[in-house]
C-alpha cells in the first residue's frame, strides 16, 4: 500500500471572520512570517512534494504571499467546507499515489518531530486514514472523536454532536494521514447532510470505515502544537509559545536571556555563544549575532551582520548594515542600510550613519550624520558633524582618509575629500577638497568688543 511518497495539501481558504481583517488570517505575522509560512515550511522539512494550498478567500495576496515557498495552488470558491476544500486539490495532485498530510494554515505550531512521529505511526500501522487528535479540558467547538481501542469509527462536529459526545475530550486537531488516491474515492462520496451543510473532511473516517480500511487516531502529548488561530488573543498566544520556542533553542546554545518572554527574536536570527540579549530586543530578518556581544533594552536589528564582542547599548536601530568586531554602538544611534563598520569602532549617542565605510577603530561620539561617506582608519569625527551629501537633487560621496581630526560642528558639503592626517578646525563648512597633512578653517575671524555689555546697560538706564 505504502510506495513512501509524500505530498501535503494544506488548507488555506478559509475566511478567518474573527481575526476582523480585510487580510486573509494566514498572512498575519507570527514572529515575522506569516503564519501560513510554518505549516508549509514544516511539510517540507518532512519531505513533502508537491505541497499545494487551497486558497479562497484574499486569494491574490496569498498566492503573492507564498509565491516564494515554492508551493502550488489549488482554487476553493466557494467555500463549501473542509472535505470540498481538500476535493479542490485533487487535479493538481494529478493522480498523485502515495500519502497525504493534511494540514491547516492557521495551525502553526507543529514541530517537525511531532509530524515525524505522526508519519511514523500512520505508516507502521498501515492505517488508509490517522487522525491527529488532542485531549481538551474544554472540548468545545472541536469535533469529538468516537474511539475503538487504537483505531476510530467517527468523528462527530460540535453542532452535530448529542449530549453524550459532547462530553468527549478527544477532539479533532484537524490534521490528517490519507492514502492517495483512495481519499478521493471516499470523498466524492460524502454529502453535506449535516448541521452546516457543508462537505466536513471529517466525514471520510466514517467512509473509510463503511469501506472496511483502517482508521487510526494520534494523540498529541503537547496540545499547545496544535493551537488554531482564529483570533489575535489565539494569534498572541501562538507568539508567545512561538517565541519562547526560539529563545529556548538559543539558550541551549549558549545565549543568555535576561527576560525570554521579552526578547523578540525572529526564527531566521542566529546568535553566538555568550551574547546576552536583554529585554526589549527585537533582532529581525536575516540578522546574524557573533559570540560575547550584548544587546540593551531597546535595541532594533534587522537584516545585519553583528561580528563578536560588539556592544550595542539601549534604543538603538541597526538595518542593513555590517559591525565589525568589537564596535561600540549607542545608545540611540542609528545605523541604516550599507553601513559598514571595520572593527573596534565607537559610534555615539544621536549617530545616524547611511551607506558610510568607516574604518578601524574610527569613532564618531556624539550628534553626527554621516551619509554616502569612505572614512578610512583612526579618524576621529567631532561632535555635530555633518556629511552634507543632498543638494535636493543628487547625492554625493564624502571621502576621509586615515587619521583624520574632524573638529565638532563641522559641516562636509560633498563631493569632498579630506586628505590623510589633516585636521579640520571646529565649526567649520567645508566645501573644497583639504589636502594630506593640513590645517582646513573656514570660519569667520571671531571679533571681540570691549566693554560693550557695560555700554549697552548705561544706554538702557539713561532711558
Ligand atoms: C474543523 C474540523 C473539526 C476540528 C477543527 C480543528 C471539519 C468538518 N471539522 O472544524 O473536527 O476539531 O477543524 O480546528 O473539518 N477551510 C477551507 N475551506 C473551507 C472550509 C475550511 O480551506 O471550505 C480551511 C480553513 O481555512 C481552516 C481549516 O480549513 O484552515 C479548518 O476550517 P474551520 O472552519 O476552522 O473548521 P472547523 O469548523 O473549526
Ligand atoms: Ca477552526
Amino acid at each position: 500500500m505504502n510506495n513512501g511518497k509524500l505530498a501535503a495539501v494544506i488548507l488555506a481558504a478559509g475566511r478567518g471572520t474573527r481575526m476582523k481583517s480585510e487580510h486573509s488570517k494566514i498572512l498575519h505575522p507570527l514572529c515575522g512570517a506569516p503564519m501560513g509560512c510554518y505549516p508549509v515550511r514544516a511539510a517540507r522539512d518532512l519531505g513533502c512534494e508537491p505541497i499545494l494550498m487551497v486558497v479562497g478567500h484574499d486569494s491574490e495576496n496569498v498566492q503573492q504571499a507564498f509565491a516564494a515557498e515554492k508551493v502550488g495552488f489549488a482554487p476553493q470558491s466557494p467555500q463549501l467546507g473542509t472535505g470540498h476544500a481538500l476535493l479542490c486539490a485533487e487535479e493538481a495532485l494529478n493522480g498523485f499515489s502515495g500519502t497525504l498530510l493534511l494540514l491547516c494554515a492557521d495551525v502553526p505550531l507543529l514541530t517537525p518531530a511531532t509530524l515525524a512521529r505522526f508519519l511514523e505511526f500512520h505508516r507502521t500501522r498501515q492505517a488508509a486514514v490517522t487522525v491527529l487528535t488532542m485531549q481538551q479540558d474544554d472540548p468545545r467547538g472541536y469535533g469529538r472523536i468516537l474511539r475503538d481501542g487504537e483505531e476510530i469509527h467517527r468523528i462527530v462536529e460540535e453542532k452535530d454532536a448529542g449530549d453524550q459526545e459532547k462530553t468527549i475530550s478527544e477532539v479533532n486537531t484537524g490534521i490528517y494521514l490519507f492514502e492517495s488516491p483512495l481519499i478521493f474515492r471516499l470523498l466524492h462520496g460524502i454529502g453535506n447532510d449535516n448541521a452546516q451543510r457543508e462537505y466536513y473532511l471529517t466525514d471520510t473516517v466514517r467512509a473509510a470505515r463503511e469501506a472496511r480500511e483502517k482508521v487510526c487516531a494520534m494523540t498529541l502529548a503537547d496540545a499547545r502544537e496544535a493551537i488554531g488561530i482564529n483570533d489575535r488573543v489565539q494569534l498572541a498566544q501562538a507568539e508567545a509559545i512561538l517565541r519562547r520556542r526560539i529563545n529556548e533553542t538559543h539558550m541551549t546554545q549558549g545565549v543568555t536571556f535576561v527576560d525570554p518572554d521579552a526578547a523578540y527574536v525572529e526564527a531566521p536570527v542566529e546568535i553566538g555563544a555568550d551574547t546576552v540579549i536583554h529585554p526589549g530586543a527585537h533582532l529581525q530578518g536575516k540578522t546574524v549575532l557573533g559570540r560575547n556581544c550584548v544587546i540593551e533594552p531597546g535595541v532594533v536589528i534587522r537584516d545585519s551582520r553583528i561580528a563578536d564582542g560588539v556592544h550595542i547599548k539601549a534604543h538603538s536601530v541597526v538595518q542593513e548594515s555590517e559591525i565589525g568586531p568589537h564596535c561600540q554602538i549607542g545608545p540611540m544611534a542609528h545605523l541604516r542600510h550599507g553601513t559598514i563598520l571595520r572593527g573596534d569602532n565607537k559610534i555615539g549617542n544621536f549617530v545616524e550613519t547611511k551607506k558610510a565605510d568607516i574604518g578601524l577603530r574610527t569613532a564618531a561620539s556624539h550628534l553626527t550624520y554621516l551619509g554616502d561617506s569612505e572614512i578610512g582608519a583612526d579618524v576621529n569625527i567631532g561632535c555635530g558633524t555633518i556629511t552634507c551629501n543632498y543638494d535636493g537633487v543628487r547625492k554625493y560621496k564624502t571621502i576621509i582618509e586615515d587619521q583624520v581630526f574632524v573638529g565638532s560642528d563641522t559641516q562636509l558639503v560633498a563631493p569632498v575629500r579630506i586628505g590623510r592626517n589633516s585636521l579640520i578646525g571646529a565649526g567649520s563648512t567645508i566645501v573644497r577638497d583639504v589636502p594630506a597633512d593640513a590645517l582646513a578653517l573656514s570660519r569667520a575671524e571671531q571679533k571681540n568688543i570691549e566693554g560693550w555689555r557695560l555700554r549697552e546697560r548705561k544706554k538702557k538706564s539713561d532711558k
